[in-house]
């Protein structure tokens, strides 16, 4: 269902130069809501704001219930993993292949087994047509 999201009276300066003045909104819930606008004009500088990744001058983000800008920092864990984030250009870890990319989360924010996990990054794999015998996933389930 998704959570609201109210800003108030949220203010973002880089130095001299201010990105956000005295904003006010809500972003209903369980709707998809769009922020549109030319390049450079604030749209980045204001999400991060919302996932706390950026802290306002002033103001307040509500993100179902908590202050954002004022949660302490395993509040702000906590919250976080009701975000999605997606990334312009590509985000993955380099350094992974596609299986322990999708993976990723799942072992670090759930309790999941290795079964499960697989299970469910083939599931998505499957999904986007990633799934064959690529040599991106391990042969069989390690123990766990
Ligand atoms: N960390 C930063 N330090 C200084 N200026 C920044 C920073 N991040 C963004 N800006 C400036 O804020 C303005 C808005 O940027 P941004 O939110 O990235 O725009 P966009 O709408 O394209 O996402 C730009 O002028 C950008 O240069
Ligand atoms: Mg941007």
């Amino acid at each position: 269902m998704g959570v609201e999201i109210r800003v108030e009276g949220l203010r973002k300066s880089f130095g001299r130069q201010v990105i956000w003045e005295d904003v006010t909104f809500t972003i209903p819930a369980g709707e998809i809501s769009a922020l549109l606008g030319p390049s450079g004009t604030g749209k980045s500088v204001f999400l991060k704001n919302l996932v706390g990744l950026l802290r306002p001058d002033r103001g307040h983000v509500f993100v179902g219930g908590g202050d954002v800008p004022r949660l302490r920092e395993n509040d702000l864990y906590e919250l976080r993993r009701k975000f999605g984030v997606l990334f312009q250009d590509g985000a993955l870890f380099g350094s992974m292949n596609i299986y322990d990319n999708i993976a990723f989360p799942l072992r670090e924010h759930t309790r999941k087994g290795e079964a499960e996990i697989r299970r469910i990054v083939l599931e998505k794999m499957e999904m986007v047509g990633l799934s064959g015998p690529r040599g991106n996933c391990p042969a069989r389930s390690p123990a766990g």
